[in-house]
């Protein structure tokens, strides 16, 4: 089928390659021309595992291109999805300008020789926002056009997006029209997963519903995490204990400095916003939201309470990205850490995999974090080593060189990704979250 993407950011991007190797025929429309230029270049501007070669793969074929232009992605594609930005307002709500300046283009584009079209939502949007979409397009476009409104969520996680596309546990749709239904249906048989079709706004509640209770499972787990510390269970062997139940299962229970990036903090904040102005005050996603913010502080304590004052402090930071395997750096919980940091004096030398160049280019932090070359040499002279992101790399390292390196061999793993026993084995005093601190030097910290 020829389809077209309206936004190639993350979410286009990959959506519209995952598209166009399954067979489909697809037309990627970016207003960013630097951005379209680096593409038709043959080059990808973000980093996701297996993408680029994907890109590349289906330009040669010719089932994949790049244009800046709307009208062209509107006369291509019989199906446009909108994948634009949907940010956050100060108050927590939805900023809809962008879906809405690109509705009012697809609008001006269609005509009503083109015959039926559909407008799929793939953005993150709050419930009602198709119903919008659909009136701007009616009250823009000329008399006759013909044309169908789809809600179609994504479940993509950075870095192994091009898996969740491909291989996805489920597709999600939700429409109000069957001659919509029936082309959707078209678009995803190649794909082997289950399809649910629901109505127009039950599709968009589902999108921020998953992600809501995604977080949930991770402030409930920093929650219970809090309790450990405070009688010596251990969080690893909880989230084990209940993960083996099906009905709740292990994904998602990870303790550590809690959940950043593009999405969970922006996607809590306008389902709070939403329940709100639909009359419903959501209190457990604020306190989901609260532990999340305060997971970080407690964290930040413990390193208080063990180097005493950060003033002048030279601090190894392991991580500068929100996950792994990504070098996305938005609402990244090691950068806002490392923020905290410097803002008390320390000295923050950091090292990323692959966040370096984003935190530089995105960052709020230049001038005064210094990067690393390396991941050891990182750590030379420091008098702690914090662990912020959940990269492999960090989990793999090798602890003596660790504790050679530092100055004093601290280590303070916001992502629990050292078996402690092994750090306390290689001479490192290390604390996690939600474990008993291991090799502790004085009897009144190992509390923590
Ligand atoms: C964005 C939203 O933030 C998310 O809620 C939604 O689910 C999908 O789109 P992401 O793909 O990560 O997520 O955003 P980003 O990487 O910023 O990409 C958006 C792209 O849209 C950018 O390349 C931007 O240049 C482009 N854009 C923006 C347009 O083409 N037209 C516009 O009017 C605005
Ligand atoms: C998320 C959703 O998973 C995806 O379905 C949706 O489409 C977009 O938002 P993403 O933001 O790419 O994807 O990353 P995800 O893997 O969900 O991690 C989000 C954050 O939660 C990261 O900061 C990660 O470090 C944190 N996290 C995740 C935890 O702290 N503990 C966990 O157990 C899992």
């Amino acid at each position: 089928m020829k389809l077209s993407i309206i936004g190639t950011g993350y979410v286009g991007l990959t959506t519209g390659t995952c598209f166009a190797e399954v067979g489909h025929e697809v037309t990627c429309v970016d207003n960013n021309e630097e951005k379209v230029r680096t593409l038709l270049d043959g080059k990808i501007p973000i980093y996701e595992p297996g993408l680029a070669e994907l890109v590349k793969k289906n330009v040669a074929a010719g089932r994949l291109k790049f244009t800046t232009s709307t009208p062209e992605g509107v006369q291509d594609g019989e199906v446009i999805f909108i994948a634009v930005p949907t940010p956050p307002q100060p108050d927590g709500s939805v900023d809809l300008s962008y879906i809405e300046k690109v509705a009012r283009e697809i609008a001006e584009a269609l005509t009503p020789d083109l015959g039926y079209r559909v407008i799929v939502d793939k953005s993150t949007v709050p419930v009602k926002t198709g119903h919008k979409v659909a009136e701007t397009v009616r009250r823009y476009a000329e008399p006759g056009v013909d044309f169908g409104v789809v809600s179609n969520p994504e479940f993509l996680r950075e870095g192994c997006a091009v898996q969740d596309l491909l291989e996805p546990d489920r597709i999600v749709f939700g429409a109000n029209d069957e001659r919509a239904v029936t082309l959707m249906n078209r678009i995803y048989e190649p794909f082997v997963a289950p399809v649910l079709v629901t109505d127009m706004e039950s599709a968009e509640l589902i999108k921020h519903a998953a992600n809501s209770f995604l977080a949930l499972k991770i402030s409930y787990i920093n929650a219970v995490a809090r309790i450990c510390e405070q009688s010596g269970a251990d969080i690893e062997k909880v989230a084990e204990g209940i993960g083996m139940d099906h009905r709740i299962g292990r994904s998602f229970l990870n303790a550590g400095l809690g959940y950043g990036g593009s999405c969970f903090p922006k996607d809590i904040k306008a389902f709070i916003a939403i329940s709100e102005s639909l009359g419903y005050p959501f209190e457990l996603l604020k306190q989901v939201e609260e532990v999340n913010e305060t997971q970080r502080e407690l964290f930040l304590g413990k390193i208080r309470d063990k180097l005493w004052v950060l003033q002048d402090k030279k601090i190894a930071l392991w991580g500068l990205t929100f996950k792994q395997n990504t070098d996305d750096v938005r609402e990244s919980v090691a950068m806002k850490l490392a923020g905290q940091m410097l803002e008390e004096g320390a000295e923050v030398v950091a090292w990323d995999p692959q966040g370096i160049g984003t935190a530089r280019k995105f960052g709020n932090l230049s001038g005064k974090i210094t990067y690393a070359d390396d991941m050891y040499s990182c750590l030379d002279g420091a008098e702690a080593l914090v662990i912020g992101t959940e990269w492999p790399e960090f989990a793999n390292a090798d602890l003596a060189e660790v504790a050679k390196r530092l100055r004093t061999p601290l280590v303070f793993d916001g992502r629990n990704l050292l078996d402690p026993h092994t750090a306390s084995a290689k001479g490192l005093e290390y604390y996690s979250v939600g474990r008993p601190a291991v090799g502790v030097t004085d009897s009144a910290a190992a509390a923590v």
